[in-house]
């Protein structure tokens, strides 16, 4: 059985009034021991205020981007190690907004999953296609790219205590959604290109789906066999949402 996780990526939002009201409504609804990993990605500086609203309850945290380097001469970073020290546990890398927005490579997404992953981190690491490489056809071809990225880096059994999210970049905040069947085709072929490596790890590493996921579209598209659960952007900033959605990946 593979595990489930329903990550809430907040972006470039938040303030410490607005983050406490929306924590402490999730943490009424969300259990402290439950069977699906409840996460949300926050911004930096906010992670000494995340870390002692959640210390000891069932929802974990973690942030958007982590740097590839451990310390240094590298001014605006926030190195791995030093989230951990802010109980951190998990870290979007890749985003496809650092991609597009911030010329963030493939090889240097790969080194930041590399970087988290030492300092014990799971990263979540996200791949995904345009609407222009998706009429065109590349669908595939883009994800086999980004995915050996990281096979490269890293090999097969790096992967393991990692996690994968397939967001379609015209999905991302546009309320179009990927079908349940494109998610699924999307995310069996990620497994079969890296069960192509290893199997096992393949078989267990959770992938999970981004792009306008909401409380209404969330059971349908989790329910798909290779669907391991959510990276929900701005649905996760609405405590019922959020709510809802985690208890869609539990299935009730
Ligand atoms: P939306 O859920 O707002 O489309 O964002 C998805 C996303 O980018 C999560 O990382």
């Amino acid at each position: 059985m593979r595990s489930k996780v329903v990550a809430g990526n907040w972006k470039l939002n938040g303030s410490l009034a607005g983050n406490e009201s929306l924590l402490k409504a999730l943490l009424r609804e969300i259990p402290r021991d439950n069977p699906v990993a409840c996460v949300v990605c926050v911004p930096s500086p906010y992670l000494a205020q995340v870390r002692a609203l959640l210390e000891g309850a069932g929802i974990a945290w973690g942030a958007q981007d982590v740097s590839r380097f451990d310390h240094g001469a590298y001014t605006g970073e926030v190195s791995a190690p030093m989230l951990v020290e802010f109980g951190c546990r998990y870290v979007l890398v890749g985003h496809s907004e650092r991609r597009t927005i911030f010329g963030e490579s493939d090889a240097i997404a790969a080194q930041k999953y590399v970087a988290a992953r030492k300092a014990g981190l799971t990263p979540i690491f996200c791949v995904g296609e345009t609407l222009e490489e998706r009429d065109r056809g590349e669908t595939q071809a883009v994800l086999a790219r980004q995915v050996d990225a990281l096979l490269q880096a890293y090999g097969a059994v790096g992967l393991e205590r990692g996690v994968i999210a397939y967001e379609p970049v015209w999905a991302i905040g546009t309320g179009k959604t990927a079908s349940a069947a494109q998610a699924n085709e999307a995310h069996a072929f990620i497994r079969a290109r890296i069960g192509a490596k290893d199997a096992q790890v393949a078989a267990r590493l959770p992938i999970v789906y981004g792009g306008s996921v909401k409380a209404a579209n969330a059971a349908e598209i989790f329910a798909m066999p290779d669907v391991d659960g959510g990276l929900v952007g701005g649905a996760s900033l609405v405590a019922e949402e959020f709510v809802a959605i985690w208890r869609a990946a539990l299935g009730r």
